[in-house]
């Protein structure tokens, strides 16, 4: 076949493959294999000089045609997708936009808040002590003795300086009358921590909240109709509340509380034990004890305490019955609060 027809068929063949072409590197993929160094056009551009000279010039023509042909081609080629290309990249401002997902509170902070709520409908002021506390205002200074089982490793964490991650939030009491004189009505939410093995009841952390009321006229039914009161604004009016004799170093007398419980009112279920009761937390009066150790006369001041198991609260109030499902941070649980 003659070179000039050759030229031909291969410049044909190239602009069928254009058509081919979905972006810039494939163009240029396409290019080099025809319009490159090596490229088949190239090479058989090359051959017109070794032809006899009077069959160069019909083949010479038919190779600048083809070349320039093609080169125009490309350039177009090239022109379109690099506007398509850009077209894709630029902003689709007909596009929905995205939804940044929206953070709510954790359900634990939500409880808090609520409690908090209604303590502060009875007066209570809300105040916060350290997580990492001594020693003294962890125990002491409430009335624990040295030899006292919470004192243990195996329930305390003890980190450096002799301090130790709260275990309760008791001793927000010593250092709010470490500093404060009575009247004082105050209450405590906060982080506690305590050597237990996680499982569906219990958490290295967890939560409570501490009351204190101290003035010159309190009583224990001050304290029941507290405790009272925010039970039927957490859980409606017909939960009953429930003191019963129990030991704390820091009140006395001491008592532990009860509701009656949420999810059989009280007649027994699996949940209760079938007592029809769900123990909150421990309350009295402060020891005199107490008193001396910050500086207050127990001749002259009389005051309640209570504490209060916020996670415990949380679990009564949505159903929950793994405490572990708090600290999981799993999204599916949490999305239903
Ligand atoms: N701090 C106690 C605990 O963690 C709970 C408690 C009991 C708090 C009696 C009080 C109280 O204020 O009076 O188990």
């Amino acid at each position: 076949m003659e070179l000039a027809e050759r030229i031909r068929q291969v410049a044909e063949e190239a602009e069928r493959m254009l058509g081919t072409c979905e972006d810039l590197e494939e163009l240029e993929a396409l290019r080099v294999r025809y319009l490159g160094r090596k490229g088949a056009l190239t090479l058989l551009l090359r051959e017109i000089g070794k032809l006899p000279p009077e069959e160069r010039p019909i083949a010479g023509r038919a190779g600048s045609e083809a070349k320039e042909k093609l080169e125009g081609l490309f350039r177009e080629c090239r022109e379109v997708l690099r506007r398509t290309q850009a077209r894709k990249e630029a902003l689709d401002v007909t596009l929905p936009g995205r939804r940044p997902p929206l953070g709510k509170r954790h359900p634990l902070t939500q409880i808090m808040d609520e409690i908090v709520d209604i303590f502060r409908g009875m007066g209570f002021e809300v105040v916060e002590g350290p997580e990492i506390e001594t020693e003294y205002h962890n125990f002491d200074a409430l009335n624990t003795p040295p030899d006292h089982p919470a004192r243990d490793l195996h329930d305390t964490f003890y980190v450096e300086g002799g301090r130790l991650l709260r275990t309760h939030t008791s001793p927000v009491q010593i250092r709010v009358m470490e500093s404060r004189r009575p009247p004082l009505r105050v209450l405590s939410p906060g982080r506690c921590y305590r050597n237990d093995t996680p499982d569906a009841t219990h958490s290295p952390i967890f939560h409570q909240v501490e009351g204190l009321y101290v003035d010159r006229d309190v009583s224990f039914a001050d304290l029941k109709g507290v405790i009272a009161t925010f039970a039927r604004q957490m859980f409606g009016p017909d939960v009953k509340v429930r003191f019963r004799p129990d030991f704390f170093p820091f009140t006395e007398p001491s008592a532990e509380y009860s509701f009656s419980c949420v999810f059989c009112g009280g007649k027994g279920c699996r949940v209760c034990k079938y007592t029809g009761w769900i123990e909150i937390s421990g309350a009295g009066m402060v020891d005199p004890e107490v008193f001396k150790n910050v500086g207050y006369d127990p001749e002259e001041y009389i005051g309640f305490a209570f504490g209060m198991g916020v996670e415990r609260l949380a679990m009564l109030k949505y159903g929950i019955t793994d405490i572990r499902l708090f600290l999981e941070n799993d999204l599916r649980f949490l999305e239903q609060f």
